[in-house]
């Protein structure tokens, strides 16, 4: 499932760490950039490179929001829901958005372009209402700059 390369690099990672755990988080990252996700074939492979029992690996790529355990569109949209958030208008952010791609939160466009996740805390509550479009974090947003975000994208 995974290319020699990806294979190559996550074994170079196991050697950087005495404890091979350490490298779990790296090699996630290093497969979803590779595969898009996570999908369950490839965290049974990460665990024979690492040497690690396969609950381990889906035990720390389900913890994290960043890891995506089921496939996602070409671009992810997470708005933050947490208190700070929602005590700033995340509601309406998250409503707006989710009128603006006609998907609700936990939901993908029909045309795989956007995936949009309602998300806990992206540490930066003195912007909030915040959210992450792919690895970009805006905030503070009103929900029409949220709305235009996602029009924009591609
Ligand atoms: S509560 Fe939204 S970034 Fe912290």
């Amino acid at each position: 499932m995974l290319s020699e390369g990806a294979k190559r690099e996550i074994g170079a990672l196991r050697a950087r760490y005495p404890v091979a755990q350490s490298a779990l988080l790296p090699a996630l990252l290093r497969v979803q950039e590779e595969l898009g996700w996570v999908p369950p074939e490839a965290m049974a492979e990460v665990g024979r490179l690492l040497d690690l029992p396969v609950e381990v690996v889906a035990e720390v790529a389900s913890f994290y929001s960043l890891i995506f355990t089921e496939p996602v569109g070409r671009h992810v949209v997470q708005v933050c829901t947490n208190v700070s958030c929602l005590l700033s208008g995340a509601e309406a952010v998250r409503e707006r958005v989710e009128r603006e791609l006609g998907v609700r939160a936990g939901q993908t466009t029909p045309d795989r372009r956007v995936t949009l996740l309602a998300v806990e805390c992206l540490a930066a509550c003195d912007q909030a209402p915040c959210m992450l479009v792919d690895e970009r974090r805006y905030g503070p947003l009103t929900p029409e700059a949220a709305a235009r975000l996602v029009r924009e994208l591609d």
